[in-house]
């Protein structure tokens, strides 16, 4: 990548040098276009970095394009249908394969590098090497203007002109590393709707009090049945649940934190596939053991043990418990009720549902409404469920909108 004094005329400046304004900047350079590509950041592509617990879940075999509203939220979640159908995680892997670099499946068809995240991002780096894309980062853009001929950008490193100007900011997880809500500011300023921004793929919160009892299973994780909504609203996750100091999280909780809204109920099967009930009114008639050993067939010694803390009734011997109390035990571990009182926040956001709404913008080249204006990645309200499925979004919609560039 160059990093020469650069011209201050381009065909198209790329704002935001992450996983979707690296790979768009890549692509259209390499289809001849001139590109600037920005970063406010001093370090690059530290969301790639950080990613996949530093192994970058890079896509998801088990996305499907012609059915996008299994693994995607937001306002229309048809409108990733036709990047995703044009650009995928075949495609992407094919890339991956062509720079040498070794990865696996691991659950649920996400793909994972063997090494470490920065094996993609030099990847991405040299692709942008391949399309001569200019870099200038950390650059800060402080004012973008629209005149007759296309666009005036007003940057810490001077005025650029360029006749196209793609959004790839991001959301606004994780603000240490550079999130900022640029993408909506610019939306906003040239009248584009923006669907207000929520943190999703997040850890959920209690009420101290209320949690206190189950602060002491921090660290403990087990695999659970999750769901929230109702009816056509209902949605559900078979994943892992890690209990923390202020409340829930692990897979299950992060994926149906994106669906989750305030106030509404959770319901947890802590011994999904277990009859409880019908295994405790057997163990009564045979068994003379404490309920807290009985329930450990099904879930971790701890959680059983802090279980039946919560009322006196299941603190004894299963022949000894009577047959409403075990009704109770067995329905409340089997369907176990809570309302969050909120999440942990943009701090612990795997990323940020809501965006610029889609109504603006073409789903195929990913231009909005102000003609050469772009926006691409997780800027848009378009939101993909835990396991490469944000990734995809971002090297698809980078793509579909570089060769519209
Ligand atoms: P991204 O956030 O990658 O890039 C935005 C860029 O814009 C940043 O470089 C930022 O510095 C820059 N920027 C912001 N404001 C600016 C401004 N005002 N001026 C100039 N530049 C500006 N997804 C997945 O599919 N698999 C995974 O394994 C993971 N793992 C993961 C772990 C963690 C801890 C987090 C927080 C997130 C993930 N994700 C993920 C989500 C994934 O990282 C995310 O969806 C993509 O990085 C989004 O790509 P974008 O390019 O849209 O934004």
């Amino acid at each position: 990548m160059s990093d020469a004094p650069a011209p201050s005329a381009f065909d198209a400046v790329v704002i935001g040098a992450g996983a979707a304004g690296l790979y768009c900047a890549a692509v259209a350079g390499q289809l001849g276009v001139k590109v600037l590509l920005v970063d406010h950041a001093d370090k690059l592509a530290e969301k790639i970095r950080i990613s996949g617990g530093g192994r970058c879940n890079f896509t998801n075999r088990d996305l499907d394009p012609r059915a996008p509203h299994k693994h995607f939220l937001g306002d229309n979640p048809n409108f990733c249908r036709s990047a995703l159908a044009r650009f995928t995680p075949a495609d992407f892997i094919a890339l991956v394969q062509k720079h040498g670099i070794p990865f696996h499946e691991k659950h649920k068809g996400q793909l994972f590098g063997d090494r470490a995240s920065e094996d993609f991002i030099r990847m991405l780096q040299d692709e942008c090497g391949a399309g001569d894309v200019a870099h200038w980062q950390p650059c800060s853009v402080r004012e973008l203007a629209a005149d007759g001929a296309g666009y005036v950008l007003q940057t810490s490193r001077g005025t650029v002109r360029a006749r196209r100007v793609v959004i790839a900011t991001g959301g606004l997880s994780i603000p240490k590393i550079g999130a900022s809500d640029f993408g909506y500011r610019i939306a906003q300023q040239f009248g584009l709707r923006v669907v207000p921004p929520r943190p999703a793929l997040v850890p959920l919160t209690f009420d101290g009090e209320a949690w206190a009892p189950f602060a002491q299973l921090a660290g403990l994780s087990l695999p659970v049945r999750i769901e929230t909504g109702e009816k056509k609203d209902r949605m559900a996750f078979d994943e892992d649940l890690l209990f923390t100091h202020r409340g829930l999280s692990g897979p299950a909780v992060l994926q149906i934190s994106s669906y989750w809204r305030e106030g509404q109920p959770l319901r947890i099967d802590l011994a999904p596939g277990v009859d409880v009930a019908g295994e405790l009114a057997r163990a009564k008639t045979r068994s003379r053991k404490l309920l807290a050993n009985e329930l450990a067939q099904w879930v971790p010694a701890r959680l059983a043990e802090a279980w039946v803390q919560q009322d006196p009734a299941w603190q004894r011997p299963v022949n000894e418990a009577g047959d409403k109390a075990l009704q109770q035990l067995a329905q409340r571990l089997s369907r176990w009720e809570l309302v969050p009182t909120g999440t942990e926040g943009y701090r612990k956001a795997e990323v940020t549902a809501g965006g610029v709404d889609t109504r603006e913008l073409s789903s195929q080249t990913l231009e909005s409404r102000q003609a050469g204006l772009y926006f691409i990645g997780e800027v848009v309200d378009v939101t993909g469920w835990l396991g490469g499925y944000n990734f995809q979004w971002a090297w698809a919609s980078a793509r579909a909108c570089a060769q519209a560039l």
